[in-house]
C-alpha cells in the first residue's frame, strides 16, 4: 500500500525467522526509561513500537530496572548510581550527541542505552532498533558512538508559495498558510525520520531567499516548526536574504558597513531568538546567480558574513556562507571562480562562520572531481554541500544511489597536509583542528506520499544522514541496512538489489556524462541531453562551453596548457590531473581536450571508448530492470510497480541520452559507431 511507501526505513516488519524472534524475546523482557523529557518519551515509545512490531509480542514498560533482561534507556545523570558507576569511564569518550549501548555484566543482564543528553539516548535507541531491523546479534553489546560532524542539516530549497526549486517530489512540506496553529502530523514524521539517521538541523527556505521569511508573520510560523522539531533534536535555520534590511526593514541600503544595517541584523537576531532560543542561524547565498550580497556595495564576502555572524554570536548562532559563486565576467573557466574568490580570505572569517562548499567546482554533476577549495583554506571551517535532490541526475525518475557519489568525494585525498588529507577529515575538522563542522544535503523531500518521488530516492536521504553522522561509513553498508529496513532481510532480495543500487551511480555517469564530460544536460530544467545548446546569454550556461567538441576532439583543457584549474589543487593532485597519462580516466575530459583517436587505457580510441561507455550505461539500466523483475515476490505491489515503471522510463531515457549525445558528437568525430553500440533508431 501507499502507506508502506510513507513509512520509509522505519517499517519495523515482523521478523520472519522464528529462531531469531525467540532469541530476541529471551533477551528483551521490557523497557525502563529514566527521565521526563519529551525526547525520552519519544525514545521509549519508538522502542516499544519498533520491538512490538518486529517481535510480534507485547513489550512492557517497567517502572524500575530491578528485573532481568530489561532495556534501560536514559541519560547518564538520570540512571541509578550503580549503572552510573559502571558506565562512568565510557561516557567520557562520547560527545553531547553520542551514545553508549552496553550489556551489563551482572546477573540482571540489562541492556543500557545511555548518553550525556536525552537526544543522544534517542540516537542510541534508533541504532539499537536498526540492529534488530537488520537482524544483528544483541549479545554482549559494547557500542560507543558519536557523530563526527556537528552540524548535519538538510537544505530545503522551498519557496514560500509552496513550490520547491529543483524539487521532484511534490510541493513543499511546509504549509505556511495553516501555520502556526496547524501542526501537520507530517512535520512530526519528518522530524522522526531525520532523528532516526542523526540529522540535527533543517534550513526551511530556499537559498534564493524571500526576505519575508524574516518578518514577524512568518517567524511565528517558523517558531511553531522549531517547537515541533525540538524534541527530535532538530534545530531550525533560515536562509537570510542579504537585502532584507531594504525589503522588509525600510532601510535604503544593505551595506554591511552601514551602522543602521548592522543594527537591523542585530535586532532581527534578538527578535528571532526571543521566539526560538535554540535557533541555529543563517544560510546565505550572496552575490551568486543574481542574489544580492556585499559586493553590491563594494564590500566582500568577509564583510557580509562577519556582519551576520556578529549579529548571531551573542545567541550562539552560526552563519553558513555559501561558496557557490561564478560570474559571466570571468568566463574563461567557471570551475576556478569560487576558489579565486574565497581562498584569499582564509582566516578572515569570524569563528561562527562556516563556508558551505559544493562537492565539486561546477554544480552537482553525476561526477565531478572534489572541489579544490577543500584543503585550500586550512584556517577556515568548510562544510560540505551535497545535493540529495537529483537536479542533474534524472530527477526523481531515475534510480541513482547517491551515497556512492558522496563516498567518492569524502574519500578523495586533497594532499593538503600530505597523503591521507581526505575531504572527510577536512569537514570533520580533524585535519585542521576546527570545532565548528558541518555538512548539508539539498533535500529531495516533498509532499508526495512517498516523500521523495522515487521509492529508491529515500535511500539517498537515508544515506546522506548516515554519512553526515559518520563520513567514513561505506556506501555498501548503508545500502545494505537501508534495504533490510525498508524492504526485506531476505538474502535473495538483498544481494541482487544491493548490487543494483551500487551499480546505479556508475550507470548514470555512463549514459549521461562518461569519461569526465559534464553539464551537457538540456538547459534550465537540466533534464535530458542538450549538448548542442549554445545560445544562452551567459557563456557558462551553455553545454558547448563544457564539452568543447570540435573536429579535433573533445573535453575542457583545465591543465597548464589550458585554464590551469589543476593548479588550484595541492601539488601532488595537480600533477596527477595535469598529466593526461596519470589523470584518472573517469575525469579525463574534465581536465583535458583530446583528439578523437586518442588511445584510452583499454586500447580503444577516445571516440570508440566514449560510445562504448554510453552503451554500457544503457546495458546497466537493462540489467537493473532484469534484477527488479525477479523481485516481485519480496516487495509490496505498489512499490514493485512504481519501481518497475520508473526503471522503464530510465531505460528509455538512457537510450535517449546515448543516441542524442553520440549523434551530436559524431558530427565532429566523423567516425562510425563501434561494434557493440546500438544504432540510433
Ligand atoms: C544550481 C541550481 C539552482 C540553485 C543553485 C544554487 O545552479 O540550478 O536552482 O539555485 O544551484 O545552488 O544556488
Amino acid at each position: 500500500t501507499a502507506q508502506e511507501d510513507y513509512k520509509l526505513w522505519l517499517q519495523y516488519y515482523p521478523i520472519e525467522n522464528v529462531n531469531l524472534v525467540n532469541t530476541y524475546t529471551s533477551q528483551i523482557k521490557g523497557i525502563t526509561a529514566f527521565g521526563e523529557s519529551q525526547t525520552i518519551q519519544i525514545a521509549q515509545k519508538e522502542l516499544q513500537l519498533g520491538l512490538q512490531s518486529m517481535l510480534s509480542s507485547r513489550i512492557n514498560i517497567e517502572k524500575n530496572s530491578d528485573s532481568k533482561g530489561l532495556i534501560v534507556i536514559g541519560s547518564i545523570s538520570n540512571l541509578d548510581d550503580n549503572l552510573k558507576q559502571q558506565l562512568a569511564s565510557q561516557i567520557t569518550s562520547i560527545n553531547n550527541e553520542g551514545y553508549i549501548i552496553s550489556s551489563t555484566s551482572n546477573n540482571k543482564k540489562l541492556l543500557v542505552i545511555t548518553a550525556k543528553t536525552d537526544i543522544g539516548v534517542l540516537y542510541g535507541v534508533y541504532h539499537f532498533l536498526r540492529m534488530i531491523q537488520t537482524n544483528q546479534s544483541i549479545d554482549n553489546l559494547a557500542i560507543i558512538d558519536s557523530p563526527k560532524i556537528n552540524v548535519r542539516v538538510l537544505n530545503h530549497w522551498d519557496n514560500l508559495n509552496g513550490s520547491v526549486e529543483r524539487g521532484y517530489a511534490g510541493a513543499s512540506l511546509w504549509n505556511w498558510q495553516k501555520l502556526p496553529d496547524f501542526i501537520d502530523q507530517r512535520y512530526i514524521d519528518y522530524a522522526r525520520a531525520n532523528a532516526s539517521i542523526g540529522i540535527n538541523g533543517t534550513v526551511l527556505n530556499n537559498v534564493n531567499a524571500n526576505a519575508l521569511i524574516l518578518t514577524p508573520l512568518y517567524l511565528e510560523k517558523v517558531k511553531a516548526l522549531a517547537d515541533a522539531f525540538r524534541p527530535y533534536g532538530i534545530k531550525v535555520y533560515l536562509t537570510a536574504r542579504f537585502s532584507a534590511p531594504i525589503e522588509i526593514g525600510k532601510l535604503k541600503t544593505a551595506d554591511p558597513y552601514d551602522p543602521a544595517v548592522q543594527q537591523w541584523w542585530k535586532d532581527k537576531a534578538s527578535e528571532i531568538y526571543k521566539q526560538i532560543p535554540d535557533f541555529g542561524g543563517f544560510l546565505v547565498k550572496a552575490n551568486s546567480e543574481g542574489q544580492p550580497g556585499p559586493q553590491n556595495y563594494g564590500r566582500n564576502h568577509v564583510d557580509g558574513a562577519n556582519m551576520l555572524a556578529d549579529a548571531l554570536a551573542p545567541f550562539g548562532g552560526i552563519v553558513m556562507w555559501r561558496a557557490f559563486v561564478y560570474s559571466e565576467h570571468d568566463a574563461d573557466d567557471r570551475a576556478k571562480q569560487a576558489y579565486s574568490e574565497f581562498v584569499p580570505y582564509d582566516g578572515k572569517f569570524r569563528d561562527n562562520v562556516i563556508l558551505q562548499v559544493k562537492n565539486g567546482a561546477i554544480d552537482f554533476q553525476p561526477r565531478e572531481p572534489f572541489h579544490p577549495m577543500f584543503g585550500a583554506m586550512p584556517k577556515t571551517p568548510l562544510m560540505m554541500e551535497f545535493q540529495i535532490t537529483q537536479e542533474y541526475l534524472g530527477f526523481s525518475t531515475h534510480l541513482v544511489y547517491l551515497p556512492k557519489l558522496y563516498q567518492e568525494v569524502l574519500e578523495a585525498d586533497t594532499y593538503s597536509k600530505g597523503k591521507g588529507s581526505t575531504v572527510a577529515k577536512i569537514i570533520e575538522g580533524s585535519l585542521d583542528q576546527h570545532k565548528l563542522t558541518g555538512i548539508a544535503g539539498v533535500a529531495n523531500i516533498g509532499n508526495d506520499l512517498n516523500w521523495t518521488g522515487h521509492p529508491f530516492a529515500q535511500a539517498n536521504w537515508y544515506g546522506f544522514g548516515r554519512l553526515a553522522w559518520n563520513p567514513s561509513l561505506d556506501s555498501e553498508t548503508i545500502a545494505n541496512e537501508w534495504l533490510r529496513m525498508t524492504f526485506s532481510n531476505n538474502p535473495n532480495f538483498v544481494s541482487p538489489v544491493l548490487k543494483m543500487m551500487l551499480d546505479s551511480r556508475e550507470a548514470v555517469v555512463n549514459y549521461m556524462t562518461p569519461l569526465g564530460l559534464h553539464h551537457i544536460m538540456d538547459t534550465g530544467h537540466h533534464y535530458g541531453p542538450g549538448p548542442w545548446v549554445s545560445d544562452l546569454s551567459r557563456p557558462e550556461w551553455n553545454p558547448v562551453y563544457y564539452h568543447k567538441a570540435d573536429n579535433n576532439g573533445i573535453g575542457f583543457d583545465r591543465s597548464s596548457t589550458g585554464s590551469n584549474a589543476t593548479a588550484q589543487y595541492a601539488p601532488e593532485v595537480a600533477k596527477q590531473y595535469n598529466n593526461v597519462a596519470t589523470c584518472p580516466e573517469i575525469n579525463l575530459l574534465w581536465f583535458h581536450h583530446l583528439p578523437w583517436d586518442y588511445k584510452l587505457k583499454n586500447g580503444e580510441t577516445l571516440w570508440n571508448g566514449l560510445a562504448l561507455k554510453y552503451q554500457e550505461g544503457v546495458n546497466q539500466v537493462t540489467t537493473m530492470q532484469t534484477t527488479w523483475e525477479k523481485m516481485k515476490s519480496y516487495v509490496d505491489e505498489n512499490r514493485f510497480k512504481e519501481v518497475q515503471m520508473l526503471l522503464h522510463i530510465q531505460q528509455k531515457e538512457a537510450k535517449w541520452w546515448r543516441d542524442a549525445c553520440l549523434l551530436y558528437f559524431q558530427q565532429f568525430s566523423g567516425k562510425e559507431l563501434p561494434k557493440g553500440v546500438e544504432k540510433p533508431v
